[in-house]
């Protein structure tokens, strides 16, 4: 799959949000190494902090349809206009689960809303010194 194909479903997956509280629409979609895709949206809630970002719903996507470990690609899409979205801090902790389990650093494009900017990052760019699972099984 291209990069244009994976921010494609980005955006579309941002259609499908659930984000009647912020109004900001954030998509994504997650490659495997054997180029299989899973999309996810932000799904907010009246209890505001219970909202999950289209990350973490698309990780958790991810983790049925082919595994935590097989995260190789992923493209981020949010908002309507032409600033690119990266992840937040806590989406950036949750690839990097994903990225330590597959031994892998995993790709990461951020796209704007309206798709006109993408921007390419790596997790290890994103989270450096990161703490994962990788710290847990120090030594074993
Ligand atoms: N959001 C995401 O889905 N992913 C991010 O990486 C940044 C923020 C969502 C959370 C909330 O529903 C809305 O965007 C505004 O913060």
């Amino acid at each position: 799959m291209t990069d244009e194909d994976l921010v494609r479903l980005a955006r579309e997956a941002a259609a499908k949000a659930y984000a009647p509280y912020s109004n900001f629409h954030v998509g994504c979609a997650i490659e495997s190494v054997d180029g299989d895709v899973v999309t996810g949206a932000n799904m907010e809630n009246a209890c505001y902090r219970l909202g999950i970002c289209a990350e973490q719903s698309g990780l958790s996507a991810a983790q049925h349809r082919f595994g935590l470990g097989k995260v190789a690609r992923i493209a981020v899409s949010g908002g309507t206009g032409a600033v690119v979205c990266t992840p937040c801090g806590g989406c950036r902790q949750a690839i990097l689960e994903a990225a330590q389990l597959g031994g892998r650093d995993v790709e990461i494009l951020c796209a704007s809303g309206d798709g006109s900017s993408v921007e390419r990052h790596t997790i290890g760019e994103l989270i450096p010194f990161g703490f994962g699972p990788a710290n847990l099984s120090e030594g074993e």
